[in-house]
């Protein structure tokens, strides 16, 4: 028995169960996941967070925790394509924590704010 793909669409695959000969034997809709896999954006500027050695953080990597710079858990139902980056700084230092979620240099800012596809997108304030 195949399988082909007889149909994608935004929402809907369809899986079409086929014998050798191509006769079909059942056909099966499945629906995709309409979560967003991308951050949304809840800041156009860094926090800056005074981070204490040996302590564990939960970088949100989303954009949809209400306790941003860090994660509260809102990924498990919005983005469950992502999840936080955790980390534990060595030593007592004061950073600059990415809030536009697009950083190179995660969970730190890289200055990716200032480019124009993070200064021309909405602001996420759901
Ligand atoms: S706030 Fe994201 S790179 Fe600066």
């Amino acid at each position: 028995m195949n399988t082909l793909i007889s149909k994608i669409d935004r929402k809907w695959t369809i899986l079409t169960l086929t014998r050798a000969w191509k006769t079909p034997v059942t056909t099966v809709k499945i629906q995709q996941s309409t979560l967003p896999s991308e951050p949304v954006i809840p800041s156009k500027k860094p926090f800056r967070v005074e981070l204490v050695a040996g302590k564990r953080y939960s970088w949100c990597t989303c954009g949809h925790s209400k306790t941003q710079p860090f994660c509260d858990g809102a990924h498990r139902t919005k983005a469950q394509g992502l999840s936080p980056l955790r980390f534990v700084p060595e030593e007592d230092a004061t950073v600059w924590l990415c809030g536009c979620k697009y950083t190179s240099n995660p969970p730190y800012c890289d200055g990716t704010h200032k480019q124009e596809f993070i200064l021309n997108a909405p602001l996420h304030n759901e």
